[in-house]
């Protein structure tokens, strides 16, 4: 576990303060409990309630539904049709980059939100499927972690917003890895920070734990597979263009990653999986990754700050 220095003490209390944010999402509580639970158990009504929320989420949704993406015959004119239109999963994917955008004040965001969303839904799909490729048991869980993972670039933007700007600068002057670039400037990463508010919102133990080490691998509890899924998923995702908005400058070779043996000894599927054509099929992600987040980040929608 992360051992207390005056660098982290000081981390602690940065990131204590964003308790107080009068924006804290009121929708991520009952969201993860209706994420938990099985497709075929969740009543339109929960979705509905949940939509309401958040205030502004009502014409997002209708604009959305109605955006060319969906190509509908008549427009969808109430939030049924517009939640029939989306799908559970996409207005699940919505209200959550909805309320991480109106946590963050649109002059605190160091990373591009619509680069930090890119990755995080590309990561959250590239995740389940790949567990669902190797059996993994819950790939919602999977898809869950990958979404939040990265929870800590969120705090580091709030808690430290002009060091963050210098770390950003840095990582794309010299493209190095945003985590590497985050512990020589900041003395931490964004897993360290991440942890701390993930805890705090008490989220479920195995999505904090991908949180605290999807970059640290080898120190990781060996127990939860989450974290090698979600770390193969985060590095597939920065092969394909999805990464933090620059070229970092490193041969990634996944097959070669430590993460990989340690889910092919849980799930033997692994071996069998044809990693160049896998690869190759997160090509259509991207393509539909890009399309919803510039849909969800148009200009017409500003975010609150
Ligand atoms: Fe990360
Ligand atoms: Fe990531």
């Amino acid at each position: 576990m992360t051992t207390t220095t005056p660098a982290n003490a000081e981390l602690r209390k940065r990131v204590e303060k964003l308790r107080s944010l009068p924006s804290s999402p009121a929708v991520l509580q009952p969201l993860l409990d209706l994420l938990r639970r099985p497709p075929d158990e969740i009543e339109l009504s929960q979705v509905v309630q949940l939509v309401s929320y958040e205030k502004t989420i009502t014409a997002q949704l209708l604009r959305i539904a109605n955006s060319p993406l969906y190509a509908r015959a008549r427009p969808a004119e109430s939030i049924q049709s517009a939640i029939f239109t989306l799908g559970i999963q996409r207005i699940e994917d919505i209200l959550l980059s909805n309320c991480f955008s109106n946590l963050v004040p649109r002059d605190k965001w160091v990373v591009d939100p619509a680069v930090f969303w890119r990755h995080s839904f590309g990561c959250a799909l590239v995740c389940r499927e790949f567990a669902e490729r190797i059996d993994y048991y819950d790939p919602d869980k999977a898809y869950l972690a990958g979404l939040l993972h990265d929870l800590g670039i969120i705090v580091n933007s709030l808690a430290y917003t002009d060091e963050y700007r210098t770390v950003l600068a840095e990582a794309l002057r010299s493209g190095r890895p945003l985590e590497e670039q985050e512990k020589q400037t900041l003395g931490f990463t964004h897993c360290e920070s991440g942890v701390i508010l993930g805890k705090t919102w008490q989220l479920p133990e195995a999505i904090c734990e991908v949180i605290e080490w999807h970059h640290d691998i080898e120190h990781a509890p060996p127990t939860n597979l989450l974290i090698a899924l979600v770390h193969l998923g985060d590095l597939l995702c920065r092969l394909r263009g999805l990464g933090y908005g620059y070229e970092e400058w490193r041969a990634i070779d996944l097959a070669a990653d430590p993460a990989w043996p340690e889910l092919a000894r849980h799930c033997p599927k692994l071996a069998n999986i044809d990693l160049a054509r896998f690869t190759l099929d997160l090509d259509a992600f991207v393509v539909r990754i890009t399309k919803l987040v510039d849909t969800i980040f148009s200009p017409a929608l500003a975010l609150t700050g």
